[in-house]
């Protein structure tokens, strides 16, 4: 589906696509309504496979109705059954996000599938270098649900130049923070060739969220989100270190925030009960919406497609305006300095 691109980036050639956007695979959110909404509107749609639920995966992908989407796991949850069960349906693409993607690499690759891979650290990256990986996704600690201490800022920089200097043709991804074109138009700055958008996307009519967690988030400002493990004990969910959850701050992360093993023992059944009453009804005060900083960038929850084009527009508008504002290039003295040398070029941006 190659329409003409709004901000066209090797990302967006490589994959025909209008937008230099990928929705975040978010577990239980990213279901097929919004998967195929993104696809549809010239995005890359990741359907959420999250912990590995082959049913809801099936029915998903049907609601998808046909537009092209692809799929991102939770590593350490991965099964090869549930692999292969995704391949078969000729995903466009395999995000793998939280393990070494070893294992798995070798039947995405010969299934002629791209494989994405998320990394919080210049050694997960190499990793995923090393598995054969075509995309990087750079996940800063700004971003919604799991992820590590790196911020995004310096983490793309870092990876461009990694990625620059030793495999110039696989592409990056900037995760963690991006909500508009602000967002957009800083990570291709830094060097990527397009962005992973979680919590923006989350915040859009067709995820599969409770509209008392929009609410909430539409009212919250970036300072009240948290990282714990709290969510991931009221599961009982054995996540490996060094991952976190990033959250909404509520009265459940304040309560069990440091307490993590109490709520895991079998005094903490009652709690655990009603954490996840709590999120199945969307109370954000007694659950755990799962968002990043970005919430304080979200004042509306529109379909997909208004936000990636929101998205593009506004960081071709600010990329078009910078060019014009210095159309012959920084003046010396502007700043107080020479015009500072140019950063290492990609061969296409
Ligand atoms: C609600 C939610 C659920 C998420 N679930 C997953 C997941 O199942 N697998 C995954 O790889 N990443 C998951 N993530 C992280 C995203 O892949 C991505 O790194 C992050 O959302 C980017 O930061 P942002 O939220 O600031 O856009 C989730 C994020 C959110 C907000």
């Amino acid at each position: 589906m190659t329409l003409s691109a709004a901000l066209p980036t090797r990302f967006t050639v490589r994959f025909g696509l209008t937008h230099p956007v990928a929705l975040a695979p978010m577990a239980g959110a990213a279901g097929g309504a919004l998967a195929g909404a993104v696809a549809r509107a010239g995005g890359l749609g990741l359907l959420g496979g999250g912990y590995g639920d082959a049913d809801w995966i099936a029915a998903e992908w049907d609601r998808a109705g046909g537009a092209p989407i692809g799929i991102g796991f939770i590593t350490w949850r991965l099964t090869p059954a549930l692999l292969n069960a995704a391949l078969v349906r000729g995903p466009v693409a395999v995000m793998l996000s939280f393990g070494d993607p070893a294992p798995f690499a070798p039947a995405i690759h010969a299934a002629g599938v791209p494989l994405i891979c998320q990394c919080q650290t210049v050694d997960h990256a190499r990793a995923a270098l090393d598995a054969g990986a075509q995309v990087i996704v750079a996940q800063g600690a700004e971003a919604g649900g799991h992820g590590d201490r790196r911020g995004t800022m310096t983490l793309v920089p870092e990876l461009a130049d990694l990625l620059a200097a030793g495999t110039p043709n696989t592409l990056l991804l900037a995760a963690g923070g991006i909500a508009d074109g602000r967002g957009l138009a800083a990570s291709l700055m830094l060097g990527a060739d397009g962005v992973l958008v979680g919590t923006r996307l989350w915040a859009a009519a067709e995820a599969l969220v409770p509209p008392g967690f929009h609410a909430a988030a539409v009212a919250a400002t970036g300072d009240v989100t948290v990282r714990s493990s709290a969510p991931d004990a009221a599961r009982l969910l054995d996540w490996p270190a060094p991952f976190t959850i990033r959250t909404l701050r509520s009265a459940f992360t304040d309560r069990w925030g440091g307490h993590t093993a109490a709520l895991r023992a079998p005094e903490g059944e009652a709690a655990r009960a009603d954490w996840a009453a709590a999120q199945a009804a969307g109370d954000a005060s007694a659950g755990t919406p799962v968002a990043g900083e970005a919430v304080g960038l979200i004042h509306d929850i529109p379909p997909a497609a208004a936000i990636l084009s929101r998205l593009s527009e506004q960081a071709c508008a600010l990329l078009s305006s910078l060019c014009s504002k210095y159309p012959g290039g920084v003046p010396a003295g502007d700043g107080g300095s020479a015009p500072s040398p140019p950063p290492p070029v990609k061969p296409e941006i």
